[in-house]
């Protein structure tokens, strides 16, 4: 089991990936990851659609995101999770932010780069928010809060430098 300290201190951001693709227990074990996040109240109102790259929604999400864009959103990585939750559960946001990390670690446990992706909001929840809803299996009267995409690493990053005096208040 690789050490969590090591995990979180070695992480980035990964946005290039080979073709290799994912095998089904490590996505499995992703999921699980996952769905294993506490959440508030005990709700477990995470839902995780699992999609390939090839997947026609992929396309039609780029299409109406930007499709002019040099790199798609993301990053021609074999798999994309959506994290939707309940839409009027004040703690949904949170919670699926607690998950998509611990996707995130996981993921770097299992040898796997990744990256959250947000920058689709405003297409999953504008106009077209019903149908995509749809063509993601979403539960009813859930939304898109957070995605995941993952893949072996094409690609080394540094982990970014934290600033402690500035973002740190010990009383
Ligand atoms: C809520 C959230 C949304 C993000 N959305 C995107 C995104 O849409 N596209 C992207 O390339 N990176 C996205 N990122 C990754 C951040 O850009 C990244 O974490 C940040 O630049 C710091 O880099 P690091 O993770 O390598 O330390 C997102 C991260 C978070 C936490």
């Amino acid at each position: 089991m690789t050490d969590c300290l090591e995990v979180i201190n070695t992480r980035s951001s990964i946005r290039k990936y080979t073709d290799q693709p994912v095998p089904e227990d490590v996505c499995r074990c992703l999921v699980e990851a996952g769905l294993k996040a506490p959440t508030a109240a005990n709700k477990q109102e995470i839902h995780i659609t699992v999609v390939g790259k090839d997947n026609p929604v992929q396309a039609e999400i780029q299409q109406d995101l930007n499709p002019n864009a040099e790199v798609n959103f993301y990053y021609d990585a074999p798999l994309t999770f959506y994290l939707s939750a309940d839409e009027n559960f004040k703690w949904s946001g949170v919670d699926a932010g607690i998950a998509v990390e611990n996707m995130h670690l996981a993921a770097k446990a299992l040898g796997l780069g990744s990256v959250i992706l947000g920058c689709m909001e405003r297409v999953l929840n504008g106009e077209k928010k019903a149908e995509y809803a749809k063509k993601l299996g979403f539960p009813e009267g859930y939304q898109y809060f957070v995605a995941i995409s993952v893949g072996y690493a094409d690609t080394e990053k540094q982990p970014h430098p934290i600033n402690f005096e500035r973002d740190v208040t010990v009383l």
